[in-house]
């Protein structure tokens, strides 16, 4: 329709002005090839979203592309996803989605993936990378948010806030009346053994800086020792961290080499009265290990916002455990947060697909 448009617009002028200077009228024709060209190029990308996103990502994604907004059942089921990702060119997926080789074989279309996270263990990047996909995440907005989620985990299980709350609502505050019936542990002091000392490992040591805990580190290399200087932080041994601290919290992401790293092992090595946070992903703890661990008093306590399976199941046995504190993978979501999430996966994806450089690229 547009491109008639143009052809009967260069007819109609050249048939009204053949005798105005030759000039002026292959200008005239020239600006109209260009305009057929431009009109051709506007391309529509075909995109599945597999959950919500905020509005303005929305729109956004909407002057480009054919959206096709997964709506039903959360996570997308797998057989909706290989059927739907047959027909784009973009994917926005989330960490509870998984790319698998199977998804990624059936995608002949697809150019760009884009994920509405910083951890991108659900997407088999090697194979993704192998037929060109280009891989979009968030990193750097959900840093400070996770560390908060990092710091209240460990204040709620040292000082046995969600416990209390426990004890409150099941009018049960009388039994715990002596000054001596609910002691929690103080945080100010305490030894965090930071392991990974990327974004969030970083924001956790300033936060935990400004509540008095002293703060060493283990990570493939130590960072330059300004850094070191400027976070208070001192890097140690594999083996030291776990003895030596009063509380380890986990911000590395999960792969071959981290799964199940910390296991019934490493709670041998760790103080009786230390505690795990764990806020990056849950496969890396080995929960079978964890419950004798937390049982058998090997540690005191565990603060968690990640499982080895999510939602959690409900015989998971850790769940009649009344020193843990459940977070329900939470890490990102503030309304902040989430907003600059959504708003960085719809430009990595537009970004990728008109050829341009991705915001933040796997
Ligand atoms: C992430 O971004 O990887 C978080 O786990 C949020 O889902």
């Amino acid at each position: 329709m547009g491109k008639h448009k143009y052809i009967v617009q260069l007819v109609f002028y050249i048939q009204n002005n053949l005798e105005v200077h030759q000039k002026t009228i292959s200008l005239v024709v020239l600006n109209i090839i260009n305009g057929l060209t431009i009109h051709s190029m506007k391309k529509r990308f075909n995109v599945l979203v597999t959950r919500r996103l905020h509005r303005s990502a929305l729109e956004e994604l909407e002057k480009k592309c054919n959206v096709y907004l997964h709506s039903g059942k959360i996570p997308i089921p797998k057989k909706n996803l290989i059927d739907k990702i047959k027909d784009v060119e973009g994917l926005i997926c989330h960490p509870y989605d998984t790319i698998d080789e199977e998804v990624i074989s059936s995608a002949e279309n697809l150019k760009v993936i884009s994920t509405f996270s910083v951890g991108f263990d659900h997407i088999n990047i090697e194979i993704a990378k192998s037929r060109k996909i280009k891989i979009g995440y968030t990193p750097e907005v959900l840093t400070n948010a996770t560390a908060e989620l990092t710091i209240g985990l460990i204040l709620d299980v040292l000082r046995r806030i969600s416990e209390g709350d426990r004890i409150v609502r099941n009018k049960k505050w009388n039994q715990i009346f002596g000054a001596y019936d609910y002691t929690g542990t103080e945080v100010s002091g305490k030894i965090i053994g930071i392991i990974g000392m990327g974004r969030i490992g970083r924001e956790v040591a300033k936060k935990a800086n400004g509540l008095g805990m002293k703060v060493i580190y283990h990570n493939r290399k130590p960072v330059s020792k300004r850094l070191e200087r400027m976070l208070k932080a001192k890097y140690v041994s594999e083996n030291t961290i776990y003895k030596n601290s009063d509380i380890i919290s986990l911000h590395i992401p999960y792969n071959n080499n981290t799964h199940h790293l910390i296991n019934s092992k490493i709670f041998k090595k760790m103080k009786k009265t230390s505690f795990l946070i764990n806020t990056s992903r849950g496969k890396i703890v080995n929960e079978k290990h964890l419950v004798t661990a937390l049982k058998t008093k090997q540690i005191q306590g565990v603060g968690m916002d990640v499982y080895e399976v999510e939602p959690i199941k409900k015989d998971n046995p850790l769940l009649k455990l009344e020193n843990v504190v459940f977070a329900p993978h939470v890490g990102s979501s503030t309304k902040e947060t989430r907003q600059k999430m959504s708003d960085i996966t719809a430009k990595n994806l537009i970004s990728g697909l008109e050829g341009k450089r991705l915001l933040y690229s796997v």
